[in-house]
């Protein structure tokens, strides 16, 4: 298939831990960026930040050494059993020769043989049918902030997600106010996650 990528391609292919291979942090932040445009110092202290456990950044490349594709996983605090796939990116010139799929399915291996995970989510906006094609399925959107849900279904869960409020107390009231949650794109209102991002999950 021209331009397709043949079997024996992929033998030339490695998804590697990038905390275990700095040398490629650098790649690695261009090729995101010229997708995602952002500072530098941000984007490289985010990928320096991939460590063994969560958040770990994966990244996909060639026998030239060569930076195709790269993907970091971020733990859910409210879903243990699960992590968050995020920054999924082949590198332009790459794309649609099944690379995606080849990253995606090494970063489920590692989710499920060496973090051991039972399942992944993720959001996107666009890249639905991509992501449907792997096996993901439409779930109700899911914060990465809060504590943690006791026997987790993603199936099971209403589209509105309720988010615990914190009780009052005379303590409280007097204390000094919280510190604002992260900026997040998933806004918080009414205690329900509201987000224009369709989000998946898949079990492993
Ligand atoms: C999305 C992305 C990672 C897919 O990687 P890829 O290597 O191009 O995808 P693949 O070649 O493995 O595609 C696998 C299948 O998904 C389909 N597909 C890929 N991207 C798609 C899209 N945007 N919409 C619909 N289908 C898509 C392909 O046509 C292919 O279908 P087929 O199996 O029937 O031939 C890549 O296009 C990319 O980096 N996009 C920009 C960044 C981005 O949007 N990332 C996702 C953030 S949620």
């Amino acid at each position: 298939m021209p331009g397709n990528i043949t079997e024996m391609d992929f033998d030339n292919l490695q998804v590697l831990l990038l905390h275990k291979h700095p040398e490629f942090t650098r790649e690695c932040c261009d090729m995101i960026n010229e997708e995602w445009p952002r500072s530098e110092t941000a984007r490289m202290m985010s990928l320096r930040a991939s460590c063994d456990d969560l958040p770990t950044s994966l990244i996909l490349i060639n026998d030239k050494k060569l930076v195709l594709g790269h993907c970091k996983l971020t733990a859910i605090p409210t879903i243990p059993e699960s992590c968050f796939i995020e920054t999924v990116v082949i590198s332009k010139a790459f794309r649609g020769k099944k690379l995606g799929t080849y990253l995606m399915r090494k970063v489920e291996e590692h989710c499920k043989y060496n973090l051991k995970l039972k399942m992944v989510h993720l959001s996107t906006k666009g890249q639905e049918n991509f992501y449907a094609k792997l096996g993901y399925e439409i779930c109700p959107p899911v914060s990465i902030y809060g504590s943690h849900i006791p026997n987790y279904k993603p199936t099971e869960i209403s589209h509105k997600v309720e988010i615990p409020v914190p009780i009052k107390t005379a303590a409280s009231s007097t204390a000094p106010p919280p510190p604002p949650m992260p900026r997040n794109e998933n806004l918080i209102n009414n205690n329900v996650i509201k987000s224009n991002k369709t989000f998946m999950f898949k079990y492993l």
